[in-house]
């Protein structure tokens, strides 16, 4: 099968298949269109689809047993695609990355302790912090307004550090920001976390979302990194299949890996979804091509949209996207809250991501998901012009 634009403009009808981003009546009415979840309105790889269907055929779902394959499957994927050396006992299998974002909260700090985390940025890092009664140090990303590029603000992480965080986690690459951060970024990070002695949290969930020439670099491929880091990723989010769950911690320090297991142990978090395991280990060993056409795809995209948002949407500020597939409005200069553009664009039969989901300097700002087929898109994006020019 191709890969190709044909593959990735198909329309599929997701709606009545309880999928929060089309059938959440709270958010949309069933014909609007949703750029607003994180996952994409594609066919996922049919390996994948091919694996489930084969396992479904055996009419027996019992317990399931770690089968060295997953780990294999995941191990193989890395090394392939970024680099990354990985060993088997490194990885610990998880439902999902927020499920890893909490326990990594929980078993390396202590109630009341403050974690750094670099803001705006996706509303669980918040929300994996404050449920488990500690304290929200935001370290704010330095914004360009002429580009809307956005940077990290050591200076402002050394002050976080200094006055007593106990964790650092950061989204790499960055949800809402679209940035890629390099590796001299990246090491000074890890370098700052070293001089202060605190473990990091690195979420790469969307690792494989990068465009050229960009290239991922994961934490844990910097010697500081390797030792003070966890990293999340997820085969779900990189091959679309969201609703079956599979993540994967990976930790290189046998201290803090001893200390995560026994927080997950304890919470009687346990990994063995039948369908999901065989899902990730067919897409981590046949979905190469899948993702290649993917990212085809969506670079394409990213390009288009830019044109649609200066048509469209005139008033709006772009950040560049230089990985995920989220965009990023400041759309400050339309004078709404990020509730008033909501109640604006329910009416206008669009659903996109309200900035304050991401904290509150997301205030004025939107999100946009553009991984879904392009004319979808561009509908969407006319709806959110003719939205807020309506009076
Ligand atoms: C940065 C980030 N982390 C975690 C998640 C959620 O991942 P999971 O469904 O595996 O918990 C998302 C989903 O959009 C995300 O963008």
């Amino acid at each position: 099968m191709r890969f190709d634009e044909a593959f990735f403009d198909r329309i599929i009808d997701r709606r009545n298949t309880d999928c929060e981003k089309w059938d959440d009546r709270g958010v949309m009415d069933p014909d609007g269109i949703p750029l607003w979840v994180a996952d994409m309105d594609f066919a996922c790889a049919p390996p994948i689809v091919e694996a489930i269907r084969k396992r479904a055929e055996h009419p027996c779902f019992g317990y399931t047993i770690d089968n060295p394959a997953d780990d294999e499957a995941l191990i193989g994927f890395w090394r392939r695609r970024h680099g990354l050396e990985i060993q088997p006992g490194e990885i610990t299998m998880l439902p999902c990355v927020v499920t890893g974002l909490k326990a990594c909260v929980r078993a390396l700090t202590q109630p009341g302790d403050s974690v750094a985390i670099v803001t705006p940025v996706y509303g669980p890092f918040y929300g994996s912090i404050k449920s488990n009664g500690r304290i929200v140090r935001a370290v704010s990303l330095k914004r360009d307004e002429e580009t809307g590029r956005y940077d990290l603000d050591f200076g402002a992480m050394q002050k976080a550090l200094q006055e007593g965080a106990k964790l650092v986690m950061l989204c790499s690459p960055h949800n809402p920001a679209s940035r890629l951060w390099k590796k001299e970024e990246l090491t000074r990070l890890c370098e700052l976390a070293e001089e202060y002695g605190v473990p990091m949290v690195c979420d790469e969930i969307h690792a494989d979302f990068v465009y050229a020439p960009g290239k991922f670099v994961s934490i844990l491929s910097i010697p500081e990194g390797r030792n003070r880091a966890v990293m999340l990723c997820s085969a779900s989010k990189t091959f679309n299949v969201a609703g079956l769950q599979q993540a994967a911690m990976v930790c290189m320090n046998p201290d803090l890996l001893e200390k995560l297991r026994k927080e997950l142990n304890a919470a009687g978090v346990m990994c063995g979804n039948t369908f999901a395991l065989l899902a990730a280990r067919a897409a981590y060993t046949q979905g190469d091509d899948w993702l290649d056409g993917l990212i085809a795809y969506l670079d394409g995209t990213r390009k288009l949209l830019a044109d649609w948002v200066a048509a469209y949407v005139p008033k709006a500020k772009m950040s560049p996207i230089e990985a995920t597939y989220l965009a990023w409005l400041d759309m400050r200069a339309y004078g709404l809250t990020c509730e008033e553009m909501a109640r604006k664009c329910r009416k206008a039969k669009v659903a996109l991501t309200g900035g304050t989901f991401f904290g509150e300097e997301g205030e004025g700002f939107m999100r946009v998901n553009f991984a879904c087929p392009r004319s979808q898109l561009k509908e969407g994006i006319k709806r959110l012009g003719a939205a807020l020019e309506e009076q």
